[in-house]
């Protein structure tokens, strides 16, 4: 076994990433599996970003092997295609200095049970550190049945929807008001030798551009600040329910909107669902940490009879299930896992779950659509076809502060601003 540190490291970033790209499974459980085995939170940022910046820049590193691999790798090669992926990403995306990537992957190889493909790996590092990758399409990560579809709806917009999705996003917070204002925090903020900027238009937020570990941010875990991007800050604008409103959030989990809604006014009548209830606990810990009074059903959210007591809510948020293809630098693993078929039963659902939901909204009252996706039959055809059957509806205009027109919302789309793709739309239950 090798002597040098952060071999393992690159080990499992390998060997998640192989289970990623090659095996179908899911970013976020395979690093669930392997984080806790290492006790250094300096590993485990090392192994996420490794893990990311290899998903995002795919289309570059997958281009430099097809380019400079004579035969490529086998089927049986995919831990090492993983590794060089991993250290594609060390060099590029992370900007590690070559003594501190090269020969711990290389020896991760060796570690793998691939010495004899050590000289290998050592080549490729080698080549990409001197030469750079070879320019590609980013949306070349892209299923193509998505990729026609960003191309269509989005026309000029596209280009910059996939190179936005191949890049990190900065860290945004969302002050909590109930601890202090967005000055005092930014202070806090200076103090910590953190910079950060605020954007006019969203109250509550600033923005970190350099990466910064939560447990750095003062105040992190006494609920002063939560990590929430600015397109989902929005929606609490978007909502703006009157003072000691009665306000559903029908899929609450993992809890960010309730927990700024609360922020906001304490008085709020708030009732959390999910379906999901490991997830609804996730949503108590959420207001637990930021000082939120809620009450929590872990339901379907469509199955009104099951939850529903009878009083009208003033305000209901539908912040649906979707593809989260207005998120895909903070997911990337979606593009590699989600089908044709996932869109369609997800359309079913959101429309499914907007139907039932709106049963519950008085009359005066108002229903705000939200999804982090970009595709429009999860967002304007959607609401068209809600408004269509549903004579009692009324979509209210939002600002262009929202993004650009579409249908009866506004869609901010992935980068604008700094911001995740995502959609709003704002429904008047008419009396
Ligand atoms: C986009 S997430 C919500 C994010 C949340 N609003 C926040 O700000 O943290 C969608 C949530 O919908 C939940 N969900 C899916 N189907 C549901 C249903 N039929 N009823 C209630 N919740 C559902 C999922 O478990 C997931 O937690």
């Amino acid at each position: 076994m090798s002597t040098l540190p952060g071999v393992g490291t690159r080990v499992l970033a390998a060997k998640v990433l192989d289970a990623v790209v090659h095996r179908g499974r899911s970013l976020k459980a395979e690093l669930g599996k392997v984080l806790p085995q290492l006790p250094d939170p300096r590993d485990r940022a090392l192994l996420e970003a490794m893990c990311f910046g290899a998903l995002r820049q795919r289309a570059r590193y997958d281009a430099a092997l097809q380019l400079w691999l004579q035969k490529p790798l086998g089927d049986k090669d995919g831990e090492l295609r993983a590794l060089l992926l991993t250290g594609f990403a060390q060099i590029d995306a992370m900007g590690l200095p070559p003594h501190a990537a090269l020969s711990v992957t290389v020896e991760a190889a060796r570690a793998l049970g691939r010495p004899h493909q050590a000289g290998m790996v050592n080549a490729l590092l080698r080549r990409a550190q001197r030469e750079g990758f070879p320019t590609a399409d980013p949306a070349a990560a892209w299923p193509a049945w998505r990729r026609k579809k960003i191309n269509l709806e989005w026309g000029d917009h596209a280009a910059a929807i996939f190179e936005a999705s191949a890049h990190a996003a900065p860290l945004w917070l969302r002050v909590n008001r109930l601890q202090g204002t967005r000055d005092e925090y930014d202070a806090r903020l200076h103090d910590a030798a953190i910079a950060c900027a605020a954007d006019d238009a969203l109250p509550d937020a600033l923005r970190i551009d350099s990466p910064v570990a939560v447990t750095a941010l003062p105040g992190f875990a006494e609920g002063a600040a939560s990590v929430q991007d600015g397109s989902a800050q929005q929606v609490a604008d978007a909502l703006s329910p009157a003072p000691g409103a009665r306000v559903l959030d029908a899929c609450a989990a993992p809890g960010g909107k309730a927990a700024h809604l609360l922020e906001r006014d304490p008085a709020l009548r708030l009732l959390a669902l999910d379906v999901d209830p490991r997830r609804l606990n996730r949503v108590r810990e959420t207001l637990a940490r930021t000082g939120g009074v809620a009450e929590f059903r872990a339901v379907d959210a469509a199955d009104v009879q099951a939850w529903w007591d009878g009083e009208p809510f003033d305000a209901v948020l539908l912040d649906a299930p979707c593809t989260a293809t207005g998120i895909v630098r903070r997911q990337p693993d979606v593009l590699l896992h989600r089908t044709p078929e996932d869109l369609t039963s997800l359309i079913a659902l959101q429309s499914r779950l907007l139907d039932s939901v709106w049963r519950v909204v008085r009359p005066g009252g108002v229903l705000v659509y939200a999804t982090c996706s970009i595709l429009k039959d999860e967002n304007e055809f959607q609401v068209e076809a809600f408004l269509k059957r549903t004579p009692d509806a009324r979509a209210e205009p939002l600002h262009a502060g929202y993004g650009h027109a579409a249908g009866p919302g506004r869609q901010r789309l992935p980068g604008e601003r700094g911001m995740d793709g995502f959609f709003y739309a704002r429904m008047l239950k008419l009396g």
